[in-house]
């Protein structure tokens, strides 16, 4: 597999995303949502290098089926959060590709109470955007390719590789 991006550039990208992410909440205690499971090691890299008063929970969202399947239904579940009311929330993302699943949820989190919600992804896909969204941070801009590891998955393969690679169309599956 191609890899697009190395391991350690995800490292120091996240690194200055963290810093970012400390001076725009400025000392505010701040709710981390992360939705499982493309965010796992975003999550996990993120949230060690973010100095502020912080709490951790995740929900799952689910609709996207593969390269060629367009997201339609998403069915979301947050039994595990913690109560998020009066909250200041970072929701976290592997991916922004359509913007379906982000909008969605951040509708979701302030349904369930929320003071505030921002969005850091850890990866915007370039003339994929159905819905308007803007993220409040972002680490990488990609082209439109479909992209495995560091949580992103195919089929639930290749979330472990620690850099960011191309799944090629004639790659086995
Ligand atoms: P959206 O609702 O279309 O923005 O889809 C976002 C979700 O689709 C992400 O959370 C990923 O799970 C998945 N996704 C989109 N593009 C890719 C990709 O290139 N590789 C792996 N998963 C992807
Ligand atoms: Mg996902």
């Amino acid at each position: 597999m191609e890899i697009l991006i190395p391991a350690e550039r995800i490292q120091s990208r996240v690194a200055e995303m963290a810093t970012d992410i400390a001076r725009v909440y400025n000392g505010k205690p701040v709710t981390v949502v992360g939705i499982l499971t493309g965010c796992l090691m975003f999550t996990a890299d993120l949230i060690r290098r973010i100095d502020l008063p912080l709490r951790v929970g995740f929900l799952t969202a689910s609709s996207y089926r593969g390269p060629t399947t367009v997201a339609s239904k998403l069915i979301i579940r947050d039994d595990l959060l913690p109560d998020i009311s009066g909250r200041h929330i970072l929701l976290l993302d592997d991916i922004l590709d359509t913007g379906k699943t982000l909008t969605r949820v951040v509708a979701h989190l302030i349904d369930r109470g929320a003071e505030a919600v921002k969005v850091a992804v850890l990866l915007r896909k370039i003339g994929r955007q159905e819905v308007p969204f803007e993220p409040d941070f972002v680490g990488f801009t990609i082209p439109d390719q479909f992209v495995v590891g560091y949580g992103l998955d195919f089929n639930d393969e290749y979330r472990h590789l620690p850099d960011i690679a191309v799944l090629q169309a004639s790659e086995p599956r």
